[in-house]
């Protein structure tokens, strides 16, 4: 049986935590939420844990692997104590919002040998898969560029931005770990804009609400990625990757695939309220990747190096926003405040 520790009742804690209770050879034995209340004693109810503290979780030798799926802040933390304590973690996006953070997490994780994936759960989604899986075994032929579009259904408030890290952390991170999945090559330029467009309270906290970058590879393919925080057709996930033989596109999962028709025209449903509906699978994917990552070591999709790398675009990312020209970025581009 494997046992283990979920950090964070919140929003994406009650995902994994009930996911790792749920699979067959695995067992969630603790929680820990210093701060959630009610959410954290309900969840232990529901998944058979107990609530505890931190110190509890690294001292209990039967603990095999921990779930980070708390507060960003406590991200870096956790990772130093996994690494010290040798439990198997894995562990939500992103690392942390100070790149020097994510490097100094990623050199301790790797020194120490555990197991670690991270929380791109994309590459987990049965559509985005198959995508990388044509691609790969070259069905598809070379992918020369691809488009992906990622809109939330409405703003989040102004006080969750506050703490974001900012939309190129919040969000464009998980675009930017699936261009480098599909494209698999080393990126040779960064071309980021973002604008406050939609929401005056975003505007308020400094922060934008739509953005856009570019990047190019090193032999001159191309990813385009847009983000916004507003969807008007709700929650917005697309891709279109044209390839060589193949144009592969990833269209919006439908919350029901009643089509109502009348004389004057018909209806579809609306797209899957939000990440956790349209991601359902891909969550319960990968916590079953992370329990066989424990149990035989099969590798997972994803990697602490992913977590560092989709980072460190994404710090690229905001250096071209700021200074409006293109990033010349390479193996060994780092951000300022990390070199
Ligand atoms: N991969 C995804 O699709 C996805 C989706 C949502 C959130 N996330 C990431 O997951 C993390 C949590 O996001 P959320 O939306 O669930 O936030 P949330 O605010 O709903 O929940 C976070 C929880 O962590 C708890 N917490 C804070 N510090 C802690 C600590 N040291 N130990 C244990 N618990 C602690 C808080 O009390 C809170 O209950 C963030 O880093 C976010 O970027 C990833």
């Amino acid at each position: 049986m494997i046992k283990l520790a979920c950090f964070g009742a919140g929003r994406i804690g009650q995902v994994h935590a009930l996911n790792a209770a749920a699979l067959p050879g695995a067992a969630l034995v603790y929680i820990v939420d210093p701060v959630a209340g009610p959410e954290a004693k309900d969840l232990a109810a529901r998944t058979g844990a107990i609530v505890t503290d931190v110190d509890t979780v690294f001292s209990d030798d039967t603990v095999d692997g921990i779930l980070i799926a708390s507060s960003t802040d406590s991200h870096a933390p956790l990772l130093h104590r996994a690494a010290a304590a040798k439990k198997a973690v894995f562990c939500e996006k992103p690392v942390s919002l100070d790149f020097a953070q994510v490097a100094e997490a990623a050199r301790a994780v790797e020194a120490s040998g555990i197991a670690c994936m991270l929380g791109f759960q994309r590459r987990y989604d049965p559509s985005f898969r198959q995508v990388r899986d044509r691609i790969a075994d070259g069905t598809a032929g070379r992918l020369e560029h691809v488009t992906m579009v990622s809109r939330d259904p409405t703003p989040p408030p102004a006080s969750y931005v506050r703490t974001s890290g900012g939309m190129f952390r919040d969000t464009a991170i998980h675009d930017m770990d699936m261009c480098r999945f599909l494209l698999e090559e080393d990126i040779a330029t960064v071309y980021a804009t973002g604008s406050c467009l939609i929401s005056p309270e975003i505007g308020e906290t400094g922060d934008i609400d739509t953005l856009m970058i570019t990047l190019t590879t090193v032999s001159g393919r191309m990813a385009q990625v847009i983000n916004c925080r507003r969807g008007p057709l709700g929650y917005d996930q697309r891709l279109e990757a044209l390839c060589e033989h193949e144009v592969l596109f990833v269209d919006n999962k439908p919350a029901s695939s009643v089509r109502i028709a009348r004389s004057d025209g018909s209806t579809a449903a609306p797209p899957m309220n939000y990440f956790i509906e349209r991601f359902a699978d891909a969550y319960r994917d990968e916590m079953t990747a992370f329990v066989d990552l424990i149990r035989d070591g099969t590798p997972a999709l994803t990697t602490i190096r992913d977590g560092f790398e989709a980072q460190r675009l994404v710090e690229a990312a905001i250096v071209s926003a700021t200074i409006g020209q293109v990033v010349a970025f390479g193996p060994n581009w780092m951000p300022e405040a990390a070199s």
